[in-house]
């Protein structure tokens, strides 16, 4: 494991599993039952430079649990980048203000660079349609413990992975982290031109799971056990794919997919934004409030893992919870 989190391919099963055994220590400061200091002087560098309202605040709100303290900057128009600083300039003097950096940014491979030019571990917090290896952590974390309450398993498991796959770079970290796991069932559901990378198959495949593509929600999936679906990431087309492109209720998940198509224990998930104008079908409003819609929990759970995140590429995972204080 190397000092930054920049793809899920720097992770073993080892660090992944210390982590979530982190995380589960981490679940009373979480929640302000218990308070630890451990980071207190440490410094983060929070740097967005695409929008975001939960991997900013939630890494904002993890490092401050932990005693820490938080500079922010948010989109170019604030950052001298709009005077045409590089990524290595800005990344070597933010180095000596900060102790640690997380780093969301829309070109693919752009944190990685920042990275190169840094002392200090940097957390990619998303590059543009590349990985999102926080998100994929606390998603597994979050499966878990879904799984843990309905008494299953994730060996042998079947999880349904639909939306836009080619651009949602949530969809690929977690693809990559199950493959660190056993053998499963991985359907893919995507609109024509929004497949799932090939090689992300392929290493799937390689682990051992079995993986299916289809191009409708409209089939049998009552053996899933999770759906994880994802906004078509608009964002990321050209101009022309823009005008072309219509999103068919077949990719719609809503109750009448999950009580016609499902079981009563397959869970739903998304990474959230789901995307709740005219059109859109990621995830539909008319699941709230159904026990099976698990994405708040997921968010909930962001607070814990980004702290165990931190805690292991700081070096404090072993001492947080020597002197904790009751609130
Ligand atoms: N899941 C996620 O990355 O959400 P934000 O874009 O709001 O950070």
């Amino acid at each position: 494991m190397s000092a930054h989190l920049l793809s899920v391919d720097s992770l073993s099963r080892d660090y992944v599993d210390h982590l979530f055994d982190v995380a589960r220590r981490m679940e009373p400061i979480a929640q302000r039952q218990k308070i630890t200091r451990v980071l207190e002087g440490a410094v983060l560098g929070n740097l967005f430079f695409e929008a975001s309202t939960r991997t900013r605040m939630s890494f904002h709100s993890a490092f401050s649990r932990l005693g820490g303290s938080v500079c922010d900057t948010t989109g170019f128009t604030f950052s001298s980048m709009a005077k045409g600083e590089s990524l290595y300039d800005t990344s070597r003097v933010i180095s000596g203000y900060v102790d640690a950096i997380v780093m969301r940014h829309p070109d693919l491979g752009s944190v990685a660079e920042f990275a190169a030019a840094t002392h200090v571990p940097v957390i990619n917090g998303g590059d543009g349609p590349g990985e999102h290896p926080s998100q994929a952590l606390l998603d597994l974390y979050t499966i878990n413990k879904e799984f843990e309450r309905l008494d299953k398993k994730l060996a042998g498991a079947h999880l349904l992975l639909t939306g836009d796959l080619k651009y949602g770079r949530t969809v690929h970290s977690l693809l990559k982290l199950l493959s660190l796991y056993s053998p499963m069932q991985i359907t893919l559901v995507s609109p024509p031109g929004l497949e799932m990378p090939s090689d992300l198959i392929d290493r799937a495949e390689n682990a051992g799971h079995r993986v299916q593509q289809r191009d409708t929600l409209q089939a049998d999936f009552s053996d899933v056990d999770v759906v994880y679906a994802t906004r078509i990431q608009k964002e990321r087309f050209t101009q022309e794919m823009v005008e072309g492109f219509s999103l068919s209720s077949d990719f719609s998940v809503d109750r009448a997919f999950l009580d016609q198509r499902c079981s009563p224990h397959t869970i739903a998930m998304h990474p959230l934004p789901r995307d709740s104008r005219p059109g859109a079908n990621d995830l539909n409003v008319d699941l709230n409030g159904d026990p099976r819609l698990a994405i708040f929990r997921q968010t909930d759970n962001g607070i814990p893992v980004r702290m165990a995140i931190f805690a292991t590429l700081m070096g404090v995972d072993e001492i947080f919870d020597r002197d904790l204080r009751e609130v």
